[in-house]
């Protein structure tokens, strides 16, 4: 069943997801509030969404945000759970559903409790679950969004470097992870489901800068770095030691393992996931 109407409180509104959500709910007929540290600088968000101001680490903030609305969208973009207890408890005074942006990195673990290592997901997924609210955990794998990180290298060279080349990875197109909260926020029926979201496919590294190459009208080429030249990288763009080395074996492995791909963006919104090829198209003026 749709709700008529439900008053949504998106947190995150501005991201990569927030935004499109945003945009779906205004759409679908909801009224939107739409949480923001600063909104004088929120001026990208669609009009017709109510800003209102808010911070994850300001417990008091989110519950006056919350006061009044049927729904939470949640996106905990922090790199550990520390302040998630008073946050959660803060937004489901009053919700009666929660639809998180957790992540595939997730993994349920059979008679325990489920784990993320190095990341926050799982630790929010309980204090969800344990507030009682009605709840709805989304499980993308990587935003086709991330390929913008080779925007500047294929702008300027036409090849990208990078490690794990031949691993498959599927990229989900953020607009369906959108488009899934959009019904988990409005329609009845998705209580307790934790939606693993994946594109249509798994393609190589490699073959994703070709998809993109296409996509934009050049030739876009990959070029194999070493594991200890991709480990420098990330550690020099500022990510936590401790996931650095669990985030390349997880590539290595993806090389005879890629990823597998759901069918759920098909089966929850009626329309099938969107391809790299599509999102890269959309957004070729970016790699130009
Ligand atoms: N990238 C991936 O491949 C991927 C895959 C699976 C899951 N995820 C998850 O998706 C989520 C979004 O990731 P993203 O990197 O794309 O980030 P993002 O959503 O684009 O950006 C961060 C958003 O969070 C808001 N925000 C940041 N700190 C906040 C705070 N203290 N209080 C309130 N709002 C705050 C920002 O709002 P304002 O600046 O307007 O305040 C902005 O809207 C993350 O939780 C990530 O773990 C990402």
């Amino acid at each position: 069943m749709v709700e008529q109407s439900p008053k949504v409180l998106v947190v995150g509104a501005s991201g990569t997801v927030g935004r499109h959500v945003t945009s779906g709910l205004l759409r679908s007929g909801a009224e939107v509030l739409a949480l923001t540290r600063e909104p004088e600088r929120a001026t990208q968000l669609p009009s017709g969404a109510t800003l209102v101001r808010g911070d994850l680490t300001d417990p008091e903030s989110l519950a006056a945000a919350a006061r009044e609305v049927d729904a939470v969208f949640l996106a905990w973009p922090l790199h550990s759970a520390e302040g998630a207890a008073e946050a959660v408890a803060a937004l489901t005074g009053n919700a009666r559903r929660v639809v998180y942006l957790s992540s595939a990195a997730v993994r349920d673990v059979p008679g325990g409790e489920p784990e993320s290592p190095g990341r926050p997901d799982a630790e929010v997924e309980a204090l969800i679950v344990r507030s009682g609210v009605r709840y709805t955990f989304l499980r993308p794998h990587g935003f086709m969004a991330n390929a913008l990180r080779w925007a500047a290298e294929i702008r300027a060279t036409g090849l990208v470097r990078g490690y794990g080349g031949a691993a498959g990875l599927t990229l989900v197109d953020e607009r369906d992870i959108a488009a899934v909260a959009v019904r988990a926020l409005t329609e009845d029926g998705h209580h307790g489901a934790r939606y693993a979201l994946t594109g249509p496919a798994s393609p190589t590294q490699a073959e994703q800068v070709r998809i993109i190459g296409a996509a934009v009208g050049r030739p876009v080429r990959w070029e194999e770095i070493s594991r200890a030249a991709a480990r420098r990288q990330l550690v020099d763009s500022g990510w936590p030691l401790g996931i650095v080395d669990g985030a390349l074996d997880f590539v290595a492995a993806r090389v005879d393992a890629p990823e597998p791909v759901t069918g759920t963006v098909l089966d929850v919104t009626g329309t099938p996931a969107r391809s790299l090829h599509d999102w890269a198209v959309e957004h070729a003026d970016r790699f130009r």
